[in-house]
């Protein structure tokens, strides 16, 4: 009959539509053997990074960042610190007690308006020491001199552990006239400039190594860093004789390794797909960061709407209906992707969220996108965890053992408000890296305090120096 007929029509289009839909899903599914080849790559290019011949065409840059040792217990007195480059920008006072090991701190979150991010570097700067300038007053403490260590969460080229050359920004930044240039020198001169106060500027700090020294003052197991948040980067601990861009060979030094440029000389181009491609031309830096664009809280996002584009564009989703929102750029962020793939959430309240964010959707529509955010963010976290178990590997082999117990401090939204991105993390290290114990411990503020531990480490080395 006709009416049999229409259900049987009906049917092989939802059938022809599911299979799109798996298409490009599919796209985002890595294999094994796929994991694995990026876990080797990572690992050549850690090499690259390391040797003085093959160091400057690194992707993955292996910078030295003259923290050799980790803090012992003794750490005492009052700090400041400064916090640039993950969501939000924070003064923070951190008071260090000895031998008890507690930190108290305290802190003021400042925004860092766009225009700004943006604008230039002399305005940056200004910007950054009028925020100062308010969280001292609002403490009381504008005579005091106290040792700053400045969190500052870009790539860095450090000839000392209060020197710090921006090599290029990352993320949403973009200030100009900064890229080249010590960014402690331009801190002092923005200091100089107000002529209000003076500050003690002892350490300058990648928010990888806060972390790492954090987790570290709790635990003599960690010797890794990580960062899943705005940008992804991990750093960790190398014997020093492995580090040909520094002299000496005893000891260890903390090199933040910069993995977010992964990818950048092509090696990754294989699994990269035409949505990865669209989002690095949309972004602030073309071509560069690939990896970090894959697996970082700032891009994820990005990625889902381009899929989710495409999709409508196929007449998949959204009745084949682009909308205005969700041709803006950044409406998907971390704390939205974490709460459509909530299991606890109902479907019904997926679609509210995105309704919240102009996005009018029926129920299918509704279950394409919870799949679509569940295999953008399954591949980060394997990817992540990729990476990682090339750093613990490597430690491994490096010392010469059978099995390895380790410790990775870990920070950042994607791995704190993501239902499923740490799990599958540790999973796929697990299965990478089988000869590697590795503990997660969650790093609390790890760019506050870890900057006044840093801080405070490097304040006694200099003043015993001066003895
Ligand atoms: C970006 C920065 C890196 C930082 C990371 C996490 O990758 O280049 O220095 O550690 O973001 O904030």
């Amino acid at each position: 009959t006709k009416g049999a007929a229409m259900v049987t029509a009906v049917a092989s289009r939802v059938q022809a539509q599911r299979k799109q839909i798996d298409k490009v899903l599919a796209l985002f599914q890595l294999t094994r053997e796929q994991l694995v080849g990026i876990r080797d790559k990572m690992r050549v290019e850690f090499e690259y990074g390391l040797k003085r011949d093959t160091h400057p065409l690194a992707t993955v840059k292996m910078l030295p960042t003259y923290v050799c040792g980790m803090p012992d217990g003794t750490e005492k007195g009052k700090f400041l610190a400064l916090d640039l480059g993950g969501t939000n920008f924070r003064v923070l006072l951190v008071k260090l007690r000895s031998g008890r090991r507690s930190v108290r701190m305290y802190n003021k979150i400042f925004t860092i308006p766009l225009e700004i991010m943006q604008g230039t570097g002399e305005e940056l700067f200004d910007h950054i020491v009028q925020c100062i300038a308010d969280f001292l007053d609002y403490m009381g403490l504008k005579g005091a001199q106290l040792p700053l260590g400045f969190t500052f969460s870009f790539p860095c080229r450090q000839a000392s552990i209060d020197k710090g050359t921006l090599i290029e920004w990352t993320k949403g930044f973009k200030a100009t006239d900064c890229e080249g240039e010590d960014v402690v020198d331009m801190l002092r001169e923005a200091i100089k400039r107000r002529n209000e106060f003076d500050l003690d500027i002892v350490a300058v700090v990648n928010d990888t190594v806060g972390t790492m020294m954090t987790c570290g003052y709790e635990d003599r197991n960690c010797e890794v860093g990580l960062i899943a948040g705005t940008g992804s980067n991990m750093c960790y601990m190398e014997e020093m004789r492995n580090i040909e861009l520094v002299e000496g060979d005893e000891g260890k030094m903390c090199i933040n390794t910069e993995w977010g440029g992964f990818g950048d000389n092509g090696c990754l181009d294989d699994i990269r797909t035409q949505y990865d491609k669209e989002v690095d031309e949309g972004s602030l830096n073309p071509g560069k960061q690939r990896y970090e664009k894959m697996t970082s809280g700032m891009y994820l996002g990005e990625i889902v709407r381009q899929i989710l584009i495409d999709l409508t564009k196929q007449g998949l989703l959204f009745r084949g209906q682009i909308s205005e929102r969700l041709r803006t750029r950044g409406i998907f962020e971390t704390k939205f992707l974490s709460q459509i793939e909530s299991d606890r959430l109902a479907l019904l309240q997926v679609r509210k969220i995105l309704q919240q964010l102009g996005l009018d959707s029926t129920c299918e529509d509704s279950i394409v996108v919870k799949e679509v955010c569940g295999a953008v963010s399954r591949r980060a976290a394997e990817l992540y965890g990729a990476g990682l178990a090339a750093i613990v590997e490597k430690r491994r082999e490096d010392q010469g053992f059978e099995h390895l117990k380790i410790t990775v401090g870990v920070d950042g939204t994607l791995y704190k408000l993501h239902p499923h991105f740490s799990r599958i993390l540790q999973e796929t290290v697990k299965e990478l890296a089988p000869r590697c114990d590795v503990t997660f411990m969650l790093s609390e503020d790890g760019s506050g305090k870890g900057a006044a531990l840093i801080t405070a480490v490097a304040k006694r080395l200099q003043q015993a120096r001066r003895e």
